[in-house]
């Protein structure tokens, strides 16, 4: 398979925790034109400049239902996701995320997970997932929930990711708030 888009377009910030957009659902795409193909290509490129393996479109500061994958050989944008299936066992593997930087969590996740939805031309995908990509699957809808995988760490590992990343926060920007800006 060819490797994904690598498109010429600077790369956006990639949003951290605390930054509310996180926290807030995605809207649907009903438009399917140059402004969503603009879009992807930023997604790529903010991805493959933090060299993340997923990205969903909130964590680049847009509100809308799209997110891209590059999981081993597997890569592709979902626009629209449904998880419409999960199966298997549910694993708890080390998970990390864009939007969490530098922390990785043992995280449950199905090892089996099928995501529905359209291409960047509106067209119907489905893509299946096992192992690493069915992980990527469960993590990036969340995202475009308003979810993050550190909701399904236990209370403890919550506290201890939330705790560092404040601290990081504090450590980058002394005296601004947690919005500082960039
Ligand atoms: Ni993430």
């Amino acid at each position: 398979m060819s490797p994904a888009p690598q498109p010429d377009v600077p790369p956006s910030p990639i949003r951290q925790v605390g930054d509310p957009v996180l926290r807030t659902p995605t809207t649907p795409v009903s438009a399917f034109d140059d402004d969503l193909a603009a879009l992807v290509e930023r997604m790529w490129a903010s991805m493959h400049e933090a060299r993340g393996v997923g990205l969903a479109a909130n964590q680049i500061g847009v509100g809308r239902s799209v997110f891209v994958y590059d999981v081993d050989d597997a890569w592709g944008v979902v626009v629209n996701p449904v998880l419409v299936e999960v199966g298997g066992e549910r694993v708890r593997d080390e998970e990390g995320c864009l939007s969490v930087v530098g922390q990785v969590f043992g995280t449950p996740r199905y090892e089996r997970a099928v995501v529905r939805g359209q291409d960047a031309d509106g067209h119907p995908v489905e893509v299946h997932g096992e192992g690493l990509l069915a992980r990527c699957l469960q993590h990036e809808t969340d995202h475009l929930a308003g979810r993050l995988y550190l909701d399904h760490l236990s209370g403890r590992d919550r506290r201890a990711a939330l705790r560092a990343a404040a601290e990081r926060e504090r450590e980058a920007s002394p005296g601004s708030s947690a919005f500082g800006s960039r």
